[in-house]
C-alpha cells in the first residue's frame, strides 16, 4: 500500500501565501496542491476528453510543441496498450496485485500475457482533472527521457474513460517503504549512498542533459523506486516543468509539490528554479542519513520539520553522530557521514544562489560512494 493514501477532500487549492503558511502549520497530508498566484488561467482550459487536454495542457505545462527538438521526439517509444491487455495483466485490477496508492490513483502489478514482462500500472482516479494534467505531462516527459536512474514508461492506455500509465516494474518498491517501513535494517550505509548518488544522477540528466532542461518538482522518498540490487530510479513526472531558458531566471507557476520538500522561496513566490529541486534533494538526503521523515507530526514541535531540526544542530560537527539513523548502528565511515551531512546542508540553504548545481552534488556523492564502508576498514 502507498504510505500516504490521499483523498480529494484533503486537497486544498489555496489563493495566497498566507493560506499556504496556515496549511503548512496544520500539515497532515504530504501531497497537496497550492496556488500561490491569483492567476487561475491554468484551470480554465481543463477538458474532459484526453485530446483536448493534450493540446491545452501539454503545450502549456511542458511546452513540448515549441521547444522539444526532433531528436527528442524520436526518443518517444512508449506504446499504446489496449485496456483488455491491462485487465488481463492485472487480473482485473485485483487487490492482490495492488502495489500502492498515491495522490492520483492506485498502482497495480501486472504481467503481460505475450512476453511475461512484469509491469506497474497506475490507474488514474477518474474524478479530478488535476490528474488528467499530470497524466499527460508524465506521459510526455517520460516518453522523452532515457536514463538508467529514471523509471521507464512502457506505455499508456486511454480507453473507456480510463487513463492508465504503464511503467517498468521496480521489484523492491519505493525508498519510503524501506526507510520508514519495517525493513529499515536492510538499508546499510553503502546502499543508502548508492541510492542518493543514483537519484542525483537522474536529476542531473533532467537539469543538464535534457533539451529543454526539466525541473522535476517532486523529489521525495516515495518517488524513488528501487529495482534489483537496490538500483534507484526517480519516478512520477506529473509535476515536471520545462526550466527557464535564455535570460530567464525562473519559471512562474502554481506552487505544487509535497510539504517538507518544497523550497521556501518557491512555496512563497511560485518562482520555480533548478535550485528548487536541489532543496528537495537536500531534504531527501537528510532523510536517507537520519532515517527521519521530512515532516513528522508524531515528534515534538522542534523535531517535526527535518530541515528546521537539522540546520542548527549541524553547526556543531559533533552532533552528526546523534543525528545519524540509529538503525545504521554506527556502521558508516565517519568522514563520509560528515561529507554527506555537509552536502545535504548546502542543498537546503535558505538562499537558492548558495545551493550547489546538481553536477556538484553528483561529484560529492560519487566520492562518498567510492569510500565503501566495511567493518574491517572502519572499526566502530
Ligand atoms: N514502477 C513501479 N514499480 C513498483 N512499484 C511501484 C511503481 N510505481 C509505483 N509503485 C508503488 O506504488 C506506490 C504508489 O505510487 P504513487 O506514485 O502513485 O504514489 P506516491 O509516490 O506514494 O505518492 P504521490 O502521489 O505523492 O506521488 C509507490 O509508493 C510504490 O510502492
Ligand atoms: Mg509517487
Amino acid at each position: 500500500m502507498g504510505c500516504f493514501p490521499w483523498s480529494r477532500d484533503v486537497t486544498k487549492r489555496l489563493k495566497n501565501k498566507m493560506e499556504y503558511k496556515a496549511l503548512d502549520q496544520n500539515y497532515d497530508h504530504p501531497r497537496t496542491t497550492l496556488d500561490a498566484s491569483e492567476d487561475s488561467s491554468e484551470d480554465t482550459d481543463k477538458k474532459e476528453d484526453y485530446g483536448g487536454v493534450e493540446q491545452s495542457v501539454v503545450s502549456k505545462e511542458l511546452d513540448c510543441n515549441r521547444r522539444v527538438g526532433d531528436d527528442d521526439r524520436k526518443k518517444g517509444k512508449s506504446k499504446s496498450f489496449k485496456l483488455s491487455e491491462l485487465l488481463h495483466a492485472t487480473e482485473n485490477f485485483s487487490m492482490e496485485n495492488l502495489l500502492g496508492e498515491g495522490g492520483f490513483g492506485k498502482v497495480f502489478k501486472g504481467k503481460l500475457k505475450e512476453t511475461g514482462e512484469l509491469l506497474a500500472i497506475k490507474k488514474l482516479d477518474s474524478d479530478g482533472s488535476q490528474g488528467i494534467r499530470e497524466f499527460v505531462v508524465e506521459m510526455m516527459t517520460l516518453s522523452l527521457v532515457d536514463h538508467p536512474n529514471l523509471v521507464k514508461l512502457v506505455g499508456y492506455c486511454v480507453e473507456a474513460g480510463q487513463k492508465l500509465l504503464v511503467y517498468e516494474y521496480m521489484s523492491l518498491g519505493s525508498l519510503e517503504g524501506h526507510l520508514h517501513g519495517p525493513n529499515r535494517k536492510g538499508l546499510d550505509w553503502n546502499i543508502r549512498m548508492k541510492i542518493a548518488a543514483g537519484a542525483a544522477r537522474g536529476l542531473e540528466y533532467l537539469h543538464d542533459k535534457m533539451n529543454p532542461p526539466i525541473i522535476y518538482r517532486d523529489l521525495k522518498c516515495s518517488n524513488l523506486l528501487l529495482g534489483e540490487d537496490y538500483h534507484p530510479k526517480l519516478s512520477d513526472f506529473g509535476l515536471a516543468k520545462v526550466g527557464p531558458t535564455g535570460n530567464n531566471t525562473h519559471v512562474s507557476t502554481r506552487v505544487m509539490g509535497t510539504y517538507g520538500y518544497c523550497a521556501p522561496e518557491y512555496a512563497m513566490t511560485g518562482q520555480l528554479t533548478f535550485k528548487s529541486d536541489i532543496y528537495s534533494f537536500g531534504v531527501f538526503l537528510l532523510e536517507i542519513i537520519t532515517g527521519r521523515r521530512a515532516i513528522d507530526k508524531r515528534k515534538s514541535a522542534k523535531e517535526q520539520n527535518l530541515v528546521a531540526w537539522a540546520r542548527p544542530l549541524l553547526k556543531n560537527r559533533e552532533n552528526i553522530y546523534h543525528m545519524v539513523d540509529p538503525a545504521l548502528q554506527g556502521r558508516y565511515p565517519a568522514k563520509s557521514l560528515y561529507k554527506a551531512f555537509a552536502t545535504a546542508l548546502i542543498c537546503v540553504q535558505e538562499q537558492p544562489s548558495k545551493r550547489p548545481r546538481v553536477s556538484d552534488v553528483v561529484k560529492a556523492l560519487d566520492h562518498i560512494v567510492s569510500q565503501t564502508y566495511t567493518p574491517q576498514s572502519h572499526p566502530s
